[in-house]
């Protein structure tokens, strides 16, 4: 049984899921729009994975009885400085969501409720790759600079990147 409050901070995370689908997807237009089409399909991708996310979420409440609620979201930034702050301003992003999930699963454990932190193990292990993947892609534009050959080579690299659901997603 969810409590009011539980599902309702479960409703929040599916909105926070589709706005981060939303966000990568500006984050694609605005390199597709710099001519750096390999990092617009790796943002591109990103976002199916943030719908998974968010589906994850769907799924899980309808299996628990609750009403899922689907929520507006404000608009995402669609300016970025760089496309390398694109992806310093994804990492500081997935932090954020990783708040949000450490946050949900302190409530699921307050209340004692363990299909809702058994089910949350799933996304703090995937957050702990969320970060990873840009901290190391970010670590590459420190290595190579902003622009020039090198941030063509990535790009050329990112954008073979693929998604499966509950699977590979580089
Ligand atoms: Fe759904 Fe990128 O966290």
């Amino acid at each position: 049984m969810l409590s009011e409050k539980l599902l309702k901070a479960l409703n929040d995370q599916i909105t926070h899921e589709f706005a981060s689908a939303n966000l990568y997807l500006s984050m694609a237009a605005y390199c597709a729009a710099q001519g750096y089409e390999g990092f617009s399909s790796f943002f591109i991708m990103q976002a199916e994975e943030e719908r998974f996310h968010a589906m994850k979420f769907f799924h899980f409440v309808n299996e628990l009885g609750g009403q899922v609620v689907i929520s507006g979201y404000p608009d995402p930034q669609q300016e970025f400085a760089s496309v390398k702050d694109t992806f310093e301003k994804a990492l500081a992003h997935e932090k954020f969501v990783t708040k949000l999930i450490n946050d949900l699963l302190d409530l699921a454990e307050s209340e004692k409720h363990r299909p809702t932190i058994s089910f949350l193990q799933w996304f703090v292990d995937e957050q702990v790759e969320e970060e990873d993947s840009f901290n190391t892609i970010i670590d590459k534009f420190n290595i190579i600079g902003d622009t020039g050959p090198g941030v063509y080579m990535l790009d050329k690299e990112l954008g073979q990147r693929t998604f499966s659901p509950e699977g590979s997603d580089q």
